[in-house]
């Protein structure tokens, strides 16, 4: 299916890693120019192979998205180098690194920086990219939520909190961009198989004794039966597939929308 992208340039932040590194990839693959923004020292590099491996133009930058100031020089600088920005993906988030559930696990403290970069992180992106897609009446955005924020799952309460946060900043942002011709929606993804779910497994068997501590394929393969109906991991270029497809003008009447890749964990009706 050509989806045609083609030359429409692409941010996404969190883009060195795991859903946000295939999420590039996958634009690169159908010839969008893209600029991959990342706390990652490494991000040029990698922006350079995807570049290398696909024949399009790339910008690989470092940034913070809790800084607001990154997140807005990078817009401009992304903007300089490969053009207009039409589609913008942000997939950087992080748990608290402790086993959450009971909440009381948790310190209060630790919900600051969890909820700063998963939710502050996604109102800079609005806020950096917006201001310049208005003018030019056209775009995407796609925020990564989970479903954790959609069941209370016992994972990690700050995240779950703040994915939660985002299912409604999508829905405004969607309503507020509406008549400017952009599209904003979350996509949750269930179990998949990138180093978030190695710090996840982490957090959770750190409070057994050594001895007791299922291997993280253990761990892993338990939580998937147990809980995912397909009945497998989410690959990342599962994710992927359906952010490109968010984007192009193929879900050109999809806006305000969570949508879910999850292997059926979360059924709405
Ligand atoms: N992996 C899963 O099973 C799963 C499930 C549900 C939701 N999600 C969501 O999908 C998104 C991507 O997850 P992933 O599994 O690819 O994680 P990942 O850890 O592999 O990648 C996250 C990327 O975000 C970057 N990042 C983190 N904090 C940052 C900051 N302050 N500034 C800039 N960059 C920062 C990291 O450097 C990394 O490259 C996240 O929003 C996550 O909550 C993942």
């Amino acid at each position: 299916m050509d989806l045609q992208l083609s030359g429409q340039v692409a941010a996404i932040i969190g883009g060195a890693s795991g859903i946000g590194l295939a999420t590039a990839r996958a634009f690169a693959a159908e010839g969008a120019p893209v600029a991959l923004l990342d706390r990652n020292p490494d991000v040029a590099t990698i922006a350079q192979q995807i570049g290398d491996e696909f024949g399009v133009s790339v910008l690989g930058r470092v940034l913070n998205v809790t800084s607001y100031e990154d997140v807005r020089d990078a817009a401009a600088a992304v903007e300089a180098k490969l053009g207009p920005v039409i589609h913008v993906v942000n997939t950087a988030a992080v748990g608290s690194g402790k086993g959450g559930f009971p909440f009381w696990n948790l310190e209060p403290g630790d919900w600051d920086f969890v909820l700063k970069v998963a939710v502050i992180g996604v109102v800079n992106t609005a806020h950096a990219f917006a201001e310049r897609m208005r003018e030019r009446q056209q775009g995407t955005f796609l925020f990564l939520g989970s479903v954790a924020g959609q069941i209370g799952s016992q994972t990690d309460p700050p995240y779950s909190a703040a994915k939660a946060a985002l299912l409604n900043f999508t829905q405004c942002a969607a309503k507020d961009l509406a008549p400017y011709n952009i599209r904003v929606n979350i996509l949750n993804p269930g179990m998949v198989n990138t180093p978030l779910q190695e710090r996840v497994y982490a957090g959770q068997v750190a409070h057994l004794p050594e001895a007791e501590r299922p291997s993280y394929q253990e761990w892993a393969s338990e939580k998937i039966q147990r809980l995912i109906p397909l009945n497998r991991w989410q690959e990342p270029e599962d994710i992927a597939d359906m952010i490109v497809f968010l984007a192009s003008a193929r879900a050109g009447s999809v806006t305000g929308q969570s949508v879910n890749v999850d292997g059926g964990w979360v059924m709405h009706w």
